[in-house]
């Protein structure tokens, strides 16, 4: 079997729904349940006894080293992290508590149990640590895209919590031969997103009559990459990945933030029109997040070189899908906005000054 962390989260709730659809192999979910994590997200396995949900964090050194024990895993894919760059902005203490630390516990839990193992579990034992494209910092409109030798270069409290995970993971493969391997993606969207992210969140505020805020001029671009397309990459760098190796995903769709915007309001339109008008006109630029960084883009190839992946989904049809999902599950939504949720737009929002609305 294998474990998996933050499986209660947007990325991981999807790696499980597909892993347990396309195999028998039991996972282990080890979730927190923060405010992100959900366990509406797999519903669909409250029967399925292959998924065994455990609630408990990962900074837990005497529970993470009682599940290895117990299940005796022959992976470790490693998700749960605080990973929204405005609350990290707001309260950093957090990310470095679960994202530095939290991932330090994992790689110091499974040394000592790998180190254990037999000859032949030692050799086919892997820690998966996924890992974004943040690490890489911002890039210029004419920057080739990051490759993995790119340097670090992270400007949010985010993305400088798991740069310094990335390197504790490297350190623990060059100094102590854990089987490591990382993944850097890009931006992901997809069912299951929470609705404090750029999409989920204009899908929500637009079918509610809201706001859709746009930071800054709107034009910062991020390559945007289908979720199930990223928990593809995963499985394929757990099962092919060169040991101690890091890998670059992304979905060769680089977009401003604002073409995003409009094509939700675009297919809203169609979907769901409104009585008069269009969702675009509910678009609204509000101040920017502070340190944003202008540009991100992946350089893919390694992944497609070595293991023969590449996304099955384009952005025209992926973002199709994902708003119609959101219109399918509409429930699904009310149940994630707590109080907390709209305390969090509250302190994220209403201080930020409308500059402009856009018809
Ligand atoms: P998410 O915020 O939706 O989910 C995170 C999950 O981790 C939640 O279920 C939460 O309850 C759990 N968690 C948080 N702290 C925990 C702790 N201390 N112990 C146990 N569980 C804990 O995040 P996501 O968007 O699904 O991202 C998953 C991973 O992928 C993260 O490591 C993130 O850095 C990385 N990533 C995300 C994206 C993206 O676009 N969302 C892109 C590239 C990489
Ligand atoms: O690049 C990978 C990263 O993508 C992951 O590592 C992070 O976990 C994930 O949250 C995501 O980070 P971003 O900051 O890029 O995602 P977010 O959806 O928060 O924002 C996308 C872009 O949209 C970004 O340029 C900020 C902008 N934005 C965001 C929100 C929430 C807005 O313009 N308005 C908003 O209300």
């Amino acid at each position: 079997m294998i474990l998996v962390t933050g499986g209660a989260g947007f990325i991981g709730s999807n790696f499980i729904l597909d892993w347990l659809a396309q195999c028998d192999e039991p996972v282990i979910n080890l979730d927190k349940l923060t405010y992100a994590g959900n366990k509406s997200n797999f519903a669909a396995l409250a029967e399925d006894s292959r998924h065994i949900f455990v609630h408990g964090d990962i900074c837990d050194l005497a529970l993470v080293n009682q599940l290895l024990a117990t299940y005796k895993p022959r992976a470790i894919v490693h998700f749960a992290a605080e990973s929204h760059v405005d609350r990290s902005i707001h309260s950093p203490g957090e990310f470095i508590t679960t994202n530095i630390n939290g991932t330090f516990t994992l790689l110091d839990a499974a040394r000592t149990y790998w180190s254990a193992l037999s000859d032949e579990s030692k050799a086919a034992f892997r820690f998966l640590h996924v890992s974004t494209d943040e690490v890489y910092g911002s890039l210029s409109p004419d920057d080739a895209p990051f490759t993995e030798t790119t340097p670090y270069s992270p400007n949010s409290p985010y993305s400088a919590s798991k740069a310094a995970a990335d390197h504790l993971v490297r350190a623990y493969y060059h100094t102590y031969g854990l089987p490591t391997l990382t993944t850097n993606c890009s931006n992901n969207y997809g069912p299951y997103h929470f609705p404090e992210k750029l999409i989920p969140l204009a899908i929500a505020n637009a079918r509610a009559g809201k706001t859709i805020p746009v930071y800054g001029d709107g034009q910062q671009v991020r390559d945007w990459l289908y979720v199930g397309d990223h928990c593809a990459a995963i499985r394929c760098v757990l099962q092919g990945g060169r040991l101690g190796e890091t890998y670059n995903i992304g979905g060769w769709n680089e977009k401003a933030n604002l073409e995003v915007v409009h094509t939700l309001c675009d297919i809203l339109d169609q979907l769901a029109p409104k009585e008069s008008g269009s969702y675009r006109d509910q678009i609204t630029f509000v101040a920017d997040r502070p340190g944003h960084d202008r540009r991100y883009a992946i350089d893919a190839r390694k992944l497609a070189h070595e293991l023969g992946w590449k996304p099955a989904e384009t952005f025209e049809t992926g973002i199709r899908k994902t708003v119609e999902w959101y219109m399918t599950h509409q429930d699904w939504v009310r149940n994630v906005q707590s109080g907390d949720y709209f305390k969090w737009l509250d302190k994220n929002y209403v201080q930020r000054a409308d500059q402009q609305e856009v018809a």
